[in-house]
């Protein structure tokens, strides 16, 4: 992979994996890599001094709305935090009404959480500050398979016989209604990993094999033989509006990871989860919670070297026009 420099980064914002290059991609990751031994010191740097970043979210969040104000803010800028049941949205007002007068009040970038699917791309469209998607609907979570990727990078190294390039990670769990599993999907593949996607077949279905270097399996155990990585994801209730198995007790026994079933991955393999985790049902707590395997707390600290690089590089594009 070669990584496209800060220099040659054009775009105003980020809403969605699909859109980035390998090679952009490999920017993000040189950026997090400049900035990450920084965070050890907890000094602020220069970079977004004197802008003003609007985290605005109308979803529920706990990591990804925290790691952007760390850093923002480790980036010098100044933070407002907007959410749903406290902006004037609840009056009526339009998510472009309130976009623009965000702008109007000096706003410099906006990092945005938002139910609908296309929310961000219409809002980075609107405005002409950068827009960046902290999640829309079930499409996607970009700088949450960043993270997620710059996590597997960091576990497996980089040079001749290392890196992620051939490994296999198996999604499990619900691909449906995952937008981090849809960012992942696309991110992974773009760097040369083997993805198998594994559920239920209500929540993964066989059409999501039309991705290339993607395979679905419904037998768990096919789905783990060998893995390098596991990506667990939760049962996503509050995009669902039908049951898709029969109780939570039987897609724990189908479907979750516990130790028996760790036994068939890779000597080597980690254990990756974007959170919130629902202990005990998609996995068992000590597998969570165990240090040689479980990267589920090095993914959060990630997201904010990675979320570090985005803010960056969006913040201080080159205007040269991209290649067509
Ligand atoms: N991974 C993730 O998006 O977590 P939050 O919903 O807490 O931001």
């Amino acid at each position: 992979m070669i990584a496209a420099t800060a220099a040659e980064w054009t775009r105003k914002d980020l809403t969605a994996i699909e859109e980035l290059s390998p090679s952009e991609i490999g920017a993000v990751f040189a950026q997090a890599d400049v900035f990450k031994p920084l965070l050890e010191s907890r000094e602020k740097l220069v970079s977004l001094h004197g802008q003003t970043l609007v985290n605005l979210f109308l979803e529920p969040s706990t990591r990804t709305r925290t790691a952007f104000e760390v850093s923002a803010k480790r980036l010098g800028a100044d933070v407002i935090s907007i959410s749903g049941n406290a902006s004037s949205l609840v009056k009526g007002e339009t998510l472009r009404d309130t976009a623009l007068n965000i702008r109007a009040l000096n706003a410099d970038m906006i990092v945005m959480r938002h139910s609908a699917a296309g929310a961000a791309a219409y809002l980075a469209r609107v405005l002409d500050i950068p827009v960046i998607n902290a999640g829309d609907g079930a499409h996607a979570h970009p700088t949450q398979a960043l993270l997620d990727a710059y996590t597997l990078r960091e576990r497996f190294g980089v040079g001749p016989g290392r890196g992620i390039e051939g490994r296999r990670v198996t999604i499990l769990g619900d691909i449906l209604f995952s937008r981090v599993a849809r960012s992942n999907i696309h991110c992974l593949t773009k760097l040369g990993v083997r993805v198998t996607l594994a559920g239920p077949p209500t929540l993964v279905p066989g059409t999501f094999a039309m991705f290339p270097g993607v395979r679905v399996v419904h037998d768990l155990n096919v789905a783990l033989e060998g893995a390098d990585a596991v990506m667990l994801l939760r049962i996503q209730h509050e995009r669902q509006t039908t049951t898709h198995f029969p109780s939570l007790g039987e897609y724990t026994s189908m479907f979750g990871l516990n130790r028996e079933r760790m036994g068939l991955l890779a000597p080597h393999a980690i254990i990756m989860h974007p959170g919130p985790i629902n202990r005990g049902v998609e996995v068992e707590s000590e597998i969570a919670d165990d240090p040689a395997r479980s990267v589920i707390l090095a993914q959060v600290n990630n997201g904010i070297a990675v979320r570090m690089g985005v803010l960056h590089l969006c913040a201080h594009r080159s205007r040269r026009q991209p290649e067509q």
